[in-house]
């Protein structure tokens, strides 16, 4: 059984156990260390992500979405959130460590960025929503929102899930930030990937989308981010 393996079985006995406590912050899961470029050529800087604005890049897979976002705010992992006993994750990267990346595979029923449409999304604005902790309808901004089915995830605390049916937070994508060029790069994936059930659901589709026979194959060195908005044809906000 290699390392992976026995991973992912610890953490899905954990996810059965804790479901909506657990946050984006168990054993990270490390991949190629990939340079964020802007299009398809030149190196991303930090500051040159809009606060706010939803992007979109493919890690660690080609075929696997993950969402960046420049939450405009310093998140950290010790703060007064759950993330404070979960060292491994560290919060956000960049001058404020604001920006922050998460698998943009719901932990629902793996709903996800496509080219024709997507369902979850990054809003700046208020989500309106129903919160399992005050057990009311709430509105609050700044939240990953997928409306399948309306999970609500909170990437200011790890993607801990705020609302609706997701079993778990998002993975967590790694960043480093290199503070003289500014540059990011994306080093792993912690907490409960849904990466082998995605391969299972999606993988012929994924593979069709873009063009390559094997869904798992691995992000190049380079990988291009670009708006959400420009990838996906139709953007549903609810
Ligand atoms: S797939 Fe996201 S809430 Fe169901």
């Amino acid at each position: 059984m290699n390392r992976r393996h026995f991973t992912k079985i610890c953490t899905s006995l954990i996810v059965s156990a804790t479901t909506t406590d657990l946050i984006a912050g168990n054993e990270k899961q490390n991949y190629q260390r990939s340079l964020l470029q802007s299009g398809k050529s030149a190196p991303l800087t930090a500051d040159s992500l809009v606060v706010g604005e939803p992007y979109i890049f493919f890690y660690p897979f080609l075929t696997t979405p993950c969402l960046l976002i420049n939450l405009g705010n310093r998140v950290s992992s010790d703060s007064d959130n759950p993330t404070k006993n979960e060292p491994q994750w560290r919060g956000g990267v960049g001058e404020k460590n604001s920006i922050v990346a998460y698998s943009a595979i719901c932990s629902h029923k793996m709903s996800h960025p496509a080219k024709e449409i997507s369902f979850i999304n990054y809003r700046h604005d208020p989500v309106s929503f129903y919160s399992q902790t005050e057990r009311k309808t709430v509105e609050k901004s700044g939240l990953i929102s997928c409306c399948s089915e309306r999970s609500v995830y909170d990437p200011a605390q790890g993607a801990r899930v705020l609302g609706g049916p997701a079993p778990h937070p998002l993975a967590a994508i790694e960043l480093e930030y290199d503070e003289t060029t500014k540059q990011l790069y994306a080093t792993g994936s912690y907490g409960a990937d849904m990466y082998d059930r995605f391969f299972d659901k999606f993988g012929f589709r994924a593979s069709m989308e873009h063009k390559i026979s094997d869904p798992k194959t691995l992000s190049k060195p380079r990988v291009s981010v670009q708006k959400l908005s420009d990838y996906s044809r139709q953007t549903i906000k609810c």
